[in-house]
């Protein structure tokens, strides 16, 4: 099977209460999402990459990633998982139903090439795929509903923080997306929709650098981490 990179880019961004979305902030001289894409493709393995952008997205033009020949660009939807979706889509004419699709969120721009490499070994044999997960490392707490009474502590020793990529097979994938969708099941990664859909997806342990920039903040953190590297 081949290898296909999908890059969800169409989010508003609001948390980052910036004047555009976050994947389109700056880090030194660069967009977050050229950043982004150009790591990934620094890896061999992918026969094509689309980016889902916003449908009146003014910055996606003013990227490097724009110009590239390897990347293609569609409209996504409302929610990450529509835009996913559309992704797949776009897809749909050249890959083949049992390919590799591993979904990357643009707003993350500090994954580390080693773990790319070990996801795509470790899950390359695996029936259903899976993703990058890194331990919880908080304490966390459990209320009722819309309460602030704590009622229970969560046992955090079999609890994940999920990362992307999250790596599936092509039509496994859109059927998960499209019946979890359509149940109003919230689908906050894909992973999520494959369990919805019956399966196991495997974690494979990840850095915990592997930020997703959010909030303010994050900016400052992600450009300290890809120093670092
Ligand atoms: O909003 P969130 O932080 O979950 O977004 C994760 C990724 O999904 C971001 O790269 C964002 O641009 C993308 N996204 C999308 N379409 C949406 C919402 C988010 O492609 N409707």
């Amino acid at each position: 099977p081949r290898y296909w990179l999908i890059v969800p880019a169409a989010g508003s961004g609001q948390r980052m209460q910036a004047d555009c979305p976050k994947q389109y902030l700056r880090l030194g001289q660069r967009f977050i999402v050229d950043i982004t894409l150009s790591r990934l493709l620094d890896n061999a393995a992918f026969s094509g990459c689309v980016v889902a952008t916003g449908a009146n997205d003014r910055w996606w033009p003013e990227t490097d990633a724009s110009k590239d020949p390897r990347i293609s660009a569609c409209i996504g939807g409302s929610e990450r998982a529509a835009s996913v979706l559309a992704a797949l889509d776009a897809l749909s004419e050249r890959a083949d139903d049992d390919d590799w699709v591993l979904v990357h969120d643009a707003a993350r721009p500090c994954l580390h090439p080693d773990d790319l490499r070990r996801l795509l070994s470790e899950l390359g044999d695996h029936p259903v795929g899976g993703l990058l997960a890194t331990p919880v490392a908080d304490t966390l707490k459990r209320t009722g509903p819309g309460s602030r009474e704590v009622e229970t502590t969560v046992d955090r020793r079999d609890l994940w923080r999920a990362l992307t990529p999250q790596m599936f097979r092509f039509l496994a994938l859109k059927r998960a997306l499209e019946s979890a969708i359509d149940a109003g099941y919230p689908v906050t990664d894909e992973a999520s929709a494959i369990e919805y859909a019956g399966q196991n997806p495997c974690i494979v342990e990840g850095r915990p650098d592997n930020i997703k920039v959010t909030v303010p903040a994050d900016l400052a953190l992600a450009g300290f981490i890809l120093k670092r590297k």
